[in-house]
């Protein structure tokens, strides 16, 4: 297969999200062969059905050490590589500092920031074998600047730009490029209410230059850039598509 992520082999977490689904049909029809996966099993099948490269669909509850074995092992067993990691799962709390619970800190902390460390650490091994391994963090315009509520989803998303950037320095010599996405508004099933209350009057999107929300098809080709060799100098960067949202 031709394209610009052939002969790779790349996992996604959170693939049938909005950001996960359009990261999985660009990579796919860019070459690389997938390992899709979510906590929502059905509907990872449904997406692997859907993929025209050569796919394994697995359940993977991020959160957890078991499951990050049993998907990294399964990686190994069908495909005996692994190229791309792309940490797209995701979960938001939305109250401030003292509305925030201590269920909400925790489920938030878990999936968001364990989650994105349990990545690595579990899939490193294969990574670095691949010897020319990318690892791609999604964090968000939340973890660059301050909004006033959100205090759980804004702690984990800065953690997020941090890991990265230091697990991009610890594997900078050992074949591992290790970057963050941050999107602004992008219109996907987690902010779907907000943007059916509100249209274009939500304040994020009133605050964005280019005054809209983006799609996640105008995510996806970052993840690709950084997956793919064209990015072979470019580790430990933040790069944001927020249509302008962080530059004033
Ligand atoms: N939509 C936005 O405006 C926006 C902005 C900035 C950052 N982000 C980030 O982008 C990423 C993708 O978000 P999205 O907008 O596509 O949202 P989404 O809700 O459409 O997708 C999130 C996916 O994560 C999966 N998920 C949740 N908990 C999980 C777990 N424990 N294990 C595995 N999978 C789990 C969900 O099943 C879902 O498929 C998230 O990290 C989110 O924080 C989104």
């Amino acid at each position: 297969m031709t394209g610009r992520l052939a002969g790779k082999v790349a996992l996604i977490t959170g693939a049938t999200g909005g950001i996960g689904q359009a990261t999985a049909e660009l990579f796919a029809r860019e070459g690389a062969s997938l390992v899709v996966t979510d906590i929502a099993g059905d509907t990872t099948e449904k997406l692997a059905a859907s993929l025209d490269t050569d796919v394994l669909a697995i359940r993977l509850d991020v959160s957890s050490p078991e499951s990050w074995s049993e998907a990294i092992e399964a990686t190994r067993r069908r495909f005996g590589r692994l190229d791309v990691l792309v940490n797209i799962a995701g979960v938001v709390d939305w109250p401030g500092i003292e509305e925030t619970t201590m269920d909400g800190w925790d489920r938030v902390v878990a999936v968001n920031q364990t989650g994105t460390w349990l990545g690595m650490k579990t899939a490193m091994p294969l990574l670095r074998a691949s010897g020319n391994a990318s690892v791609i963090n999604t964090s968000s315009v939340l973890g660059l600047v301050g909004s006033g509520a959100a205090a759980a989803y804004q702690a984990t998303k800065g953690a997020v730009r941090l890991l990265t950037k230091t697990a991009a320095v610890e594997y900078a010599t050992r074949g591992v490029r290790v970057n963050s996405v941050h999107p602004g508004v992008i219109a996907t099933p987690m902010i779907q209410d907000l943007l059916d209350e509100q249209g274009d009057r939500q304040p994020d999107i009133v605050r964005t230059p280019m005054r809209r929300a983006g799609s996640p098809a105008e995510v996806a080709p970052t993840m690709l850039f950084l997956a793919s060799d064209e990015s072979s100098f470019v580790t430990g960067a933040e790069l944001v598509v927020d249509g302008g949202l962080t530059a004033h």
